[in-house]
């Protein structure tokens, strides 16, 4: 733990905000906040968190740095992200153990997500090169339409303890390329990983330029964070979280007509049909149910097994579940480490009781472990669809098994949930696959067939449908969401026709 603390500049009390014309504030005016290592509830660090001035100062200065980076063209701007992903490649493993120890998923999803970062910083440099508008063709002679995109502005980012650090890159990596600065308030669970990676990205640019086109501040309470989003100097706030939470983010911003970019919650879903390689399929299911300890937003939370195969998947679940060894994410070998805190806990033993007073027959699990470490073992409960239970987010490793009949009832049911994130079918029948991703298929924002729900790769767009919130992170044309559009017409005729064929002669 000692090396990893100081190949990422971290110390026992951390100064938890940085702009550009301050550097690391020294304000010790707001309260300081623990870091406490989930899996041994040990403290890894302490953090003092931003004071209203350290919160002005950011925001002034991103504005002044934004003034003068959106003319730096943009696949200059990809070079100094190419530079940042360098840094990345070169502390992965530091970077990954840290996520380990602050947000308890295993090494190897701590070194994934550090992966996940390098693999955008990669997407964003080549999309610094093709941020296309499009030509229109004019119905008046001589007269040229186009359209170009314009750096928006600030980006505010707000993000999870669960992805501590990738989210944060999927948004600022590409408004960087945009022309954008981005000001990062990172979950308070989380505080040291933000710290790190500000730290390296500073390196990085203090040395190659541009120092102030990231910066961060760190706030328990709401009332920093509620400035944040009323803020009319924040052109966009992206946050990614619960859909509580994300519902009044994205009703305030509105409020004042600003921008939003929401990636909320999901209640994700896997249909097992009668043609399904459970081969594939089990495999799938537990590295989605149980993966991170079920506290991805694209975790697997529901199965809907054709009654054909029902026996068959149980048994086998039954049989992948209890080799999942449980414990330390930093040892090798475990495949589950802790929840994040003692109410993640608690709200999994009430989704529990909830499933079984509707009904609902626990097959496996059910079980909060002794600490210290916040551990349960991952549960399949089987029951019924109306469940009211299994309509709603647990964010946590519960999997509720649901046997169906008829393909069309599988998936009524599948999406008859408010959220609409992530789904997946297994099925080796074409037609049973295209009735799925079809217009009258699943209606989430990502649809897989025979991969699960989780672990989506950072080059298709990222998000969902309905209460997931409707935004687009990541890959694809995510980042338009960082650009303002503007349409130009240019005359170069000696007349002037008006559209429509108006007359308007004086
Ligand atoms: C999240 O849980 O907020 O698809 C993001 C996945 C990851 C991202 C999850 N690439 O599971």
């Amino acid at each position: 733990m000692q090396n990893v603390f100081k190949a990422l500049e971290l110390g026992e009390l951390n100064a938890g905000s940085w702009s550009a014309d301050g550097g690391w504030s020294k304000d010790a005016s707001a309260p300081i906040i623990e870091s406490v290592n989930p899996a041994t509830g040990e403290l890894l660090g302490r953090v003092q968190t931003a004071s209203a001035a350290d919160y002005e100062r950011i925001i002034r200065s991103s504005r002044e740095v934004f003034d003068k980076w959106r003319m730096v063209p943009a696949p200059k701007r990809g070079e100094l992200v190419r530079l940042v992903g360098d840094e990345l490649r070169a502390n992965k493993d530091a970077l990954g153990t840290l996520v380990t120890l602050e947000m308890g998923k295993i090494k190897p999803e701590g070194d994934g997500e550090v992966q996940e970062m390098i693999d955008i910083a990669d997407f964003a440099v080549g999309q610094s090169r093709m941020l296309y508008g499009s030509t229109m063709h004019s119905e008046r002679p001589r007269h040229r339409m186009y359209e170009q995109w314009h750096p928006l502005g600030v980006v505010g980012i707000i993000s999870a303890f669960n992805f501590p650090v990738a989210v944060w890159s999927w948004n600022s990596f590409l408004a960087a390329i945009c022309g954008d600065v981005s000001i990062w308030k990172p979950s308070p669970k989380t505080p040291l990983t933000a710290i790190a990676v500000q730290r390296l990205v500073n390196r990085v640019l203090s040395k190659h330029g541009f120092p102030g086109i990231f910066q961060m501040f760190i706030s328990a309470g709401n009332d920093l964070a509620e400035k944040f989003v009323d803020d009319r100097r924040v052109d966009l706030v992206s946050f990614t979280g619960s859909t509580a939470v994300g519902r009044k983010v994205g009703e305030r911003v509105s409020a004042r007509l600003g921008k939003s970019l929401l990636e909320l919650g999901g209640n994700n879903a896997i249909i097992v049909d009668e043609f399904a390689n459970l081969d594939l399929a089990v495999p799938s299911i537990v590295f989605g149910a149980v993966g991170t300890a079920g506290q991805r937003c694209t975790s697997t939370r529901r199965v809907f097994v054709h009654e054909s195969k029902a026996r068959d998947l149980e048994q086998r679940l039954l049989r992948a579940y209890s080799q999942v060894r449980i414990g330390n994410p930093m040892e090798k070998g475990i495949l589950m480490g802790p929840l994040i805190d003692k109410s993640a806990v608690e709200r999994y033993q009430s989704a529990i009781a909830a499933a079984k007073r509707d009904g609902g027959t626990v097959l496996c699990g059910d079980k909060v472990l002794p600490g210290p470490g916040n551990y349960v073992e991952p549960t399949i409960v089987r029951t019924k669809h109306e469940s009211p239970i299994v309509r709603t987010e647990t964010f946590g490793p519960i999997l509720y098994l649901i046997e169906y009949r008829n393909l069309d009832d599988a998936i009524a049911m599948h999406n008859s949930v408010d959220h609409g994130l992530s789904s997946a079918i297994f099925t080796d029948n074409m037609q049973h696959a295209e009735r799925f991703l079809a217009a009258t298929g699943s209606d989430c924002g990502i649809a897989n067939v025979n991969i699960g729900t989780s672990g989506a790769e950072i080059g298709g767009a990222f998000g969902g449908e309905k209460d997931t919130g409707g935004g687009r992170e990541s890959g694809s044309d995510s980042w338009k969401a960082y650009m303002r559009r503007q349409t130009n017409t240019i005359n170069w005729s000696p007349e002037l026709p008006l559209a429509q064929g108006i007359d308007f002669k004086v």
